[in-house]
Parts: structure tokens; sequence; C-alpha cells
């Protein structure tokens, strides 16, 4: 299950990521915002966060306008690594290197075709389980 979340600047990008999930036959879980009205990113970030904290999902997509603050936001809560991404190499490396749990995209800084691409790279790599970044995972805990 794959927990997605977003504010008003994620929402457009939101609905390109759903449909490519769907497409692949992915399993999700859409925590809002449902519309483009003003909100605030951190009520997204929380609630990406519990699903993945409470064993519901196993990874959550999270999207504001810049990706910025709503990664600050889900970084700030214990268990969660959130991985602001604007290319595929960082997404692959922060699952192999950092097991990031949560990928951050920013609405208005890539477009959906790069999105989807990163969306892809993350889902689809796992983590290299080296116990130097085993080590180091648990530094940050
Ligand atoms: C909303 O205007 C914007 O500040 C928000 O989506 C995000 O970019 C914050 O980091």
């Amino acid at each position: 299950m794959i927990a997605v979340g977003c504010d008003h600047g994620g929402f457009a990008l939101k609905q390109e990521i759903l449909a490519h999930l769907k497409e692949r036959g992915l399993e999700y879980n859409d925590l809002g915002c449902y519309e483009e009205k003003s909100c605030d990113y951190p009520t997204y970030a929380k609630a990406v966060a519990a699903e993945i904290n409470e064993g519901r999902a196993e990874k959550g997509i999270l999207i504001c306008g810049t990706g910025i603050g709503i990664s600050i936001a889900a970084n700030k809560i214990p268990g969660i690594r959130a991985a602001l991404c604007t290319d595929c190499f960082c997404a692959e490396a922060t699952r192999q290197h950092n097991d990031a749990n949560v990928l951050a995209l920013g609405g208005r800084v890539v477009g959906a075709g790069l999105a989807l691409k990163i969306v892809d790279t993350f889902l689809d790599t796992p983590f290299s389980n080296d116990e130097r970044h085993i080590r180091r995972i648990k530094g940050i805990e």
C-alpha cells in the first residue's frame, strides 16, 4: 500500500500520480487534499506518516508546491525518512542508501513526465541492505 498526500500546490501532480499508480495496478490510499483550495502541508505529511508508522502503508508519496515544506514536516516524525527528489538518480540512491520510505515531490518544480519516472524509480528500487547504510540509518534514529 502506498499512502499519498499533498497540499494545494501538489494537487494537480497528485492526480497524475494516482492515475499512474492505478495504471500500474498498485494499491494506494489518497489522504488528501481533495481540491486546489489553499490548505496546510503539515496536515498531509502527518496523515501519510501515520499510515506508515501504524503499518497500513509501506511507502508514502507527498507533494507540495516545492516539495520542501512537506518533506521538512514529514522528516520531523520519527520513523519517517522523506526524500525530496528532482531526478531519478536521487530517487534510486535514496532507496539504496537511505531506505527512504517517503518520496517528496514539488508540483511546481517537476513536470508530470519526469515526476512519474521518479515515482517508478523510487517504488521499484530496493534498499541495498549494506551494513554501512544500515549503520548510518540507525545513526539518524
Ligand atoms: C503553498 O503555496 C506552498 O508554500 C507549499 O505548497 C510548499 O511549496 C511549501 O513548501
